[in-house]
């Protein structure tokens, strides 16, 4: 009986109604994108894909099973979420559209697919609203391919209608974990592609890179030292049954626990040598907490090895109060890109 009284919303009040703001994670392995304050409505798709050469056939099973799908004259296209079922079904692996954490240059249909992919999670805008999407920090091999997977993008999310802006992924980690610390602190991501770093002060990235080794290094080597053929079934057996805090029974866990190993040694010492190198940090007052996000900090044992090793080094160029495991590792990038849009759209 209420809303029979109440007025309709004037075209003012309709106008001032606060235009929502989306987060992006466009990583190397998946794509998520958060859109609301409520961590649960995140979504994301993987970012692979497969082609089949045309058949009425297999056109048929797709359609059977609902899947998302394109043709065109010579392929069918199966890509996000899709793909590992009919990868393992054709027993084949996955395409990708980046690699180590940018667009990827040998795939001549990167581009393309990104496009699809991203259109299955974002909605045109309505009135423009603020898109934070995520980008690699520079690092080796991330340089001037940098500011071309970041343009393209950026050109992309433009044309649907938002206003993109590109957050550095470590910052992104900062923004959804350090809101206590006044976005102070380390944030890390261990990715499938790369490992990104950011150094905050009270929400300023001083220091931010990039180091291209991460879950899908792991894979490609494991792949390459047991003799494997095929990737996705490594990748699975890890993602399902890797404990780093256990000793490893098997040869595959083995040579998994040495890559990650690898992987660590190198994201420590580069920490340590960007400290070293950097002349004109201001002066913290207080130790600064580390937070490790990403699928790859995904293992049970993930954070007790990566602390071990912190100290195993000897003496941090400065004081660590705390390292700890982001809320959700999946998705705190995203969430952080939807924080940093909140607070542009303000
Ligand atoms: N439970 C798990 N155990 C181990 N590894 C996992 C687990 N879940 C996901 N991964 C790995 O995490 C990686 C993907 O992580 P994430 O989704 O954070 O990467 P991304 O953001 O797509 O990549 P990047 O940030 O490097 O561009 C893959 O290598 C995947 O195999
Ligand atoms: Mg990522």
């Amino acid at each position: 009986m209420e809303e029979k009284n109440q007025a309709p919303a004037s075209k003012a009040e309709t106008l001032s109604i606060k235009s929502s703001p989306v987060g992006l994670d466009i990583g190397t392995s998946r794509i998520v994108i958060a859109d609301s304050p409520v961590n649960s409505d995140i979504r994301s798709q993987m970012n692979a894909f497969v082609a089949v050469p045309c058949s009425e056939m297999a056109e048929n099973v797709l359609k059977q099973r609902g899947m998302v799908y394109e043709r065109n004259c010579k392929n069918i296209y199966v890509y996000g979420n899709d793909t590992d079922f009919f990868a393992s079904f054709l027993d084949t692996d996955a395409r990708r559209p980046m690699h180590s954490g940018l667009l990827n240059p040998q795939e001549e249909m990167s581009q393309h697919i990104m496009q699809r992919i991203i259109q299955l999670l974002v909605p045109r805008a309505k009135r423009n609203e603020v898109l934070c999407f995520s980008v690699p920090g520079k690092g080796e091999g991330a340089n001037g391919n940098l500011v071309y997977h970041e343009a393209v993008l950026k050109n992309f999310l433009q044309s649907l209608g938002y206003n993109a802006k590109a957050i550095n992924e470590g910052q992104a980690v900062v923004f959804s974990e350090l809101q206590d610390e006044n976005f102070t602190g380390i944030g890390i991501s261990f990715g499938g592609g790369m490992c990104n770093v950011s150094v905050s002060f009270m929400s300023m990235p001083m220091i931010t890179f990039s180091v291209p080794k991460s879950g899908d290094y792991i894979d490609r080597n494991v792949v390459e030292v047991m003799g494997e053929r095929n990737s996705t079934k490594v990748r699975l057996f890890k993602e399902e049954n890797l404990d780093l805090s256990r000793q490893p029974k098997d040869d595959m866990t083995r040579a998994m626990h040495i890559f990650y190993e690898d992987v660590l040694q190198t994201l420590i010492e580069r920490l340590r040598a960007e400290f070293k190198r950097s002349s004109q940090l201001p002066k913290v007052d207080r130790p600064m907490p580390i937070v490790l996000a990403g699928g790859t900090a995904k293992p049970a044992g993930f954070l007790q090895k990566f602390e071990s090793m912190l100290r195993a080094g000897g003496e941090f160029p400065i004081e660590i109060s705390d390292v700890r495991m982001a809320k959700d590792p999946l998705t705190t990038t995203a969430n952080g890109c939807y924080i940093a849009a909140m607070s542009e759209s303000k």
